[in-house]
C-alpha cells in the first residue's frame, strides 16, 4: 500500500492505495465519484476524462499514486451552487447526449478544449475530441455544443480549475 493525498473535486483525500489501482478506480470505489466511467479501460474511449490540475487526462491510463500531491477535477465537480457548469448547460441545451455515457468525458474534455483554444473551428473542436468516443449521436450536437459554450463565452471557466478548500474527507 501507498499512502497518496490528493484533492478532488475541491476536498481533501488521504488514503492508502494499491500501487498498481488504476485512478479511475480509486475515484469510482474509493471516493465514490461515479459520475467519471469506465468504457474501455484501455485508454481509447475517453469516457473516464478527467482534469488533473486544470488539463484532461484519461483516469484509466494513469495510476492512482501518480495523481498524489495534485488536485483532479471530476464532472460531478462542475457545478457550483447548484448551477450546471456553462459546458454542462450547453450540452443539455443542445440535446447533445443520447445514453449518456460517453457525457462526462466529453464534457471534461471539451471544457480543456476551451481552455486552450475560446474560439475553435469545427474542424478543430472535431479533432479536440477525436479521443473521446460516441456510440449514439453522431457529434452532431456535441460539436454545436461546444460551439455554444463557446459563444456563450465559457473557456477559462473557473470551475474547470476548482480551487482547493479546507475540506478534508479521508475515506481510508
Ligand atoms: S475508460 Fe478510459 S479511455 Fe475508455
Ligand atoms: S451519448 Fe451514448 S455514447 Fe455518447
Amino acid at each position: 500500500m501507498t499512502r497518496i493525498g490528493v484533492t478532488v473535486d475541491g476536498s481533501n483525500y488521504s488514503d492508502d492505495v494499491e500501487p498498481r489501482m488504476l485512478l479511475v478506480h480509486y475515484l469510482r470505489e474509493r471516493l465514490g465519484k461515479i459520475g467519471t466511467v469506465v468504457g474501455c479501460d484501455t485508454s481509447n474511449c475517453g469516457a473516464c476524462t478527467v482534469h488533473l490540475d486544470g488539463s484532461s487526462v484519461k483516469s484509466c491510463n494513469m495510476l492512482a499514486v501518480q495523481a498524489d500531491g495534485h488536485e483532479v477535477t471530476t464532472v460531478e465537480g462542475l457545478a457550483k451552487d447548484g448551477e450546471l457548469h456553462p459546458m454542462q448547460r450547453a450540452f443539455h441545451e443542445c440535446h447533445a447526449l443520447q445514453c449518456g455515457y460517453c457525457t462526462p468525458g466529453m464534457i471534461m474534455q471539451s471544457i480543456d478544449l476551451l481552455n486552450d483554444n475560446p474560439n475553435p473551428s469545427e474542424e478543430e473542436i472535431r479533432t479536440g475530441l477525436e479521443g473521446n468516443l460516441c456510440r449514439c449521436t453522431g457529434y452532431h450536437n456535441i460539436v454545436k455544443a461546444v460551439q455554444s459554450a463557446a459563444s456563450a463565452g465559457s473557456a477559462g471557466s473557473a470551475a474547470s480549475k476548482i480551487s482547493t478548500s479546507s475540506t478534508t474527507g479521508g475515506t481510508s
